[in-house]
Formats: C-alpha cells, sequence, structure tokens
C-alpha cells in the first residue's frame, strides 16, 4: 500500500544551470527543462495526493545573476502563465505567487494576478509559486504589516501575516541538486518540516524520485518537541 502522502510538500528546485552545462548548453535551456520537470511533478504530487506544492523558482538573490538569465527566466514565467495555466487550471490546480511583486514588471504582475483570478475556483491542489521570494523578505513584510496597524507582535499574528498563511506550514522540504542548505527559502515555515536532499538536478527529478523522497518521510519519526513515548501513547 502506498504511504500516506504528506499534505504539504515544498521543493527548492535547484540544478537547472548544472543540468545545462553538462549537456554544454546555455543555461536557460536547463531552465526550459525545469519547467517540465515541474509540470511533471505537479501530476505526480495531485496524483498521490499532496494537498499543497510549493515551489521556489526565483530567491530574493536570484537578480544577482548575469542580466541575460535574469530577464531569460522572467520570458519563462511570463511564457509559462499563459501556456501552463489552462491545463493546470483543468487539473484542479489553484494558483498562488509567493513573493514580493514590487520588483516584477507592471505586465508581469497582472499576469500573475490573472493566473490566480484564472484558477481561483480549484480545489484538487494548491500550487504555490515562490517567486521573488526570501524567507527574510517574508519575516520582515509581516512584521511591517503588524506595525503598520499597530498590531502587537506575536508568534500567531506574525504567522497569519506571512506569504503562505493560505496553507499549513510544509510537511516536506526537498533541495534536489545535492546542496543541503535553505538558501532563505521558507525560514518562518519550515520550522517542523522533515527536509529531504536528493543528488538529483531538477530538470531529472522524476517520478520515481519524488516517490523516494514519500517513503523518507513516511519513515520518519516527527516529535514536534515531544518523546518517542509520548507519540506511541497518543496514538497507540
Ligand atoms: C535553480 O537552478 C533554478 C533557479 C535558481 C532559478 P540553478 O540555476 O540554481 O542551477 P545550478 O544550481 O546552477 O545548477
Ligand atoms: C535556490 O537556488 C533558489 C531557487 C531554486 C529558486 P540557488 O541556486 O539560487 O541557491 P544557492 O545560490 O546555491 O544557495
Ligand atoms: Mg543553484
Amino acid at each position: 500500500m502506498a504511504p500516506v502522502a504528506p499534505y504539504h510538500v515544498a521543493i527548492v528546485m535547484d540544478g537547472n544551470g548544472r543540468w545545462a552545462k553538462r549537456r554544454l548548453m546555455p543555461r536557460i535551456a536547463g531552465h526550459r527543462q525545469g519547467v517540465e520537470s515541474l509540470r511533471r511533478c505537479i501530476r505526480a504530487c495531485v496524483q498521490r495526493g499532496v494537498r499543497v506544492l510549493t515551489v521556489f523558482a526565483f530567491s530574493s538573490e536570484n537578480w544577482n545573476r548575469p542580466p541575460e538569465e535574469v530577464s531569460g527566466l522572467m520570458e519563462l514565467l511570463g511564457k509559462a502563465l499563459t501556456r501552463e495555466v489552462p491545463e493546470l487550471s483543468q487539473s484542479g490546480v489553484r494558483l498562488y505567487f509567493v513573493g514580493d511583486r514590487q520588483g516584477l514588471s507592471e505586465r508581469m504582475r497582472q499576469g500573475l494576478a490573472q493566473a490566480e483570478a484564472d484558477t481561483a475556483h480549484n480545489e484538487r491542489l494548491v500550487l504555490n509559486v515562490c517567486f521573488n521570494y526570501g524567507g527574510r523578505w517574508d519575516i520582515a513584510q509581516a512584521a511591517a504589516g503588524l506595525a503598520a496597524r499597530g498590531e502587537p507582535i506575536t508568534e500567531l499574528a506574525l504567522d497569519r501575516a506571512m506569504a503562505l498563511a493560505h496553507v499549513p506550514d510544509p510537511d516536506l522540504l526537498i533541495r534536489t541538486g545535492g546542496e543541503q542548505r535553505i538558501s532563505n527559502f521558507l525560514l518562518w515555515q519550515c520550522a517542523y518540516s522533515e527536509l529531504f536532499f536528493s543528488e538529483r538536478l531538477w530538470p531529472d527529478f522524476d517520478e520515481a524520485a519524488l516517490d523516494q523522497a514519500l517513503a523518507a518521510f513516511a519513515a520518519r519519526e516527527r516529535r514536534f518537541g515531544q518523546t518517542s513515548e509520548q507519540l506511541v501513547r497518543a496514538t497507540g
């Protein structure tokens, strides 16, 4: 029997550049292949009963890449919006774009808002695309929002003001590409996420690789600060 899928899976989709380099292709070809891999991953998550998928597509720090790579990534997002949204919507995917929109062009901002509106009725899978996102930005914008409204800064209030307040925290956080770091992804929300690092480059991260991560997750014991004995008592 397949293990119960985690409710919320988050992924740092890393390794596109190296995938392209190994093939003597430009980095943007790796990002293009990365979009294909994401499409496959979304389908697999829907099939496996994952309810929320959150992916890191462009970090606050990725602006520091060569200008042609940055503009290539922006273009890729723009194209993906027009090409993928109808099919995603048909499969029951509800899209959210998570990140600082102020750094994006007006046209891009309109495209993101439109894609969110077009998929707002869907309920099968929530797909959060973190774009121009940084965990530190998220904490700062949440705190600034509370301060502006004169609200006390408590854990609960901050949690509600964070950019992912519409979903529970990730159960499983996967990073592909072999690096073992968070790179300013969901700093607040991954407090108790199970971490899984895959050597696979993101374009090569297929269904079997996802199943490996899900199986590893199913074998973990999540204690949330309690002891193992307490957990056995509560469920046994
Ligand atoms: C991740 O792949 C995608 C983005 C950061 C946009 P990379 O482009 O970081 O790929 P590597 O790490 O250089 O291989
Ligand atoms: C993290 O990957 C960001 C995304 C996957 C969008 P990076 O490739 O930017 O991370 P570092 O620079 O290796 O830490
Ligand atoms: Mg990288």
